[in-house]
């Protein structure tokens, strides 16, 4: 059983953006931010580690005790604090810890990600998989194909731009205009 585009992580394509989002410097390095389950993706991430496997070093985990306990709003987080993609990972179906909440976690999910690129974030920089506490292996595989993915999609620059269109009065209207008595934009955002 899949999460509902695991089968799509090199494949789906962008609605916001292109690969070539922007020039890349050569020294540039994806951020990946991992939402992994204690007891499941983190032991077997934990069991890669220990196995001396070797896998790439961009990824920062944060273990959290059930995908069903992922808000939304941390992926939201994760890329408007400037990560270039987010994977969540957690217990195969049947298996959770708390029985059903890896299945609520791919309900929520699923609808979650249509939302996505209606806030400015390539759905595509999302990346979803089960790997269990056994799988070392498998998530050497998940992490090496979710940087690679990110790598060719460059760094995800439209997360400068995110505070300023959902803050509250949005500094940029619809027609991506300023708004009157926005604060002055920083010498990074206006590159954005
Ligand atoms: Fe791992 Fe629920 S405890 S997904």
């Amino acid at each position: 059983m899949r999460w509902p585009c695991e089968q799509d992580m090199n494949t789906i394509g962008s609605h916001n953006e292109t690969h070539a989002e922007t020039t890349t410097p050569a020294s540039w390095e994806p951020k990946i931010i991992a939402f992994v389950c204690n007891w499941c993706t983190y032991t077997g991430a934990d069991l890669a580690g220990t196995s001396r496997l070797k896998q790439p070093p961009q990824a920062r985990l944060i273990r959290v005790p059930c995908t069903g306990r992922i808000d939304p709003l941390f992926i939201i987080k994760a890329f408007e604090s400037g990560a270039d993609g987010v994977l969540v990972s957690g217990c195969h179906p049947f298996d959770c810890h708390y029985n059903t909440g890896n299945f609520h976690a791919r309900r929520r999910w699923t609808l979650f990600r249509a939302l996505l690129d209606f806030v400015g974030i390539d759905s595509a920089r999302l990346h979803f998989s089960w790997v269990s506490a056994s799988e070392g292996k498998k998530w050497v595989d998940v992490i090496t194909k979710v940087v690679r993915d990110v790598r060719a999609r460059g760094p995800f620059q439209a997360y400068r731009t995110i505070n300023r269109r959902f803050a509250f009065p949005p500094y940029i209207t619809d027609h991506g205009e300023e708004r009157e008595g926005a604060p002055e934009k920083t010498k990074e955002s206006a590159h954005a």
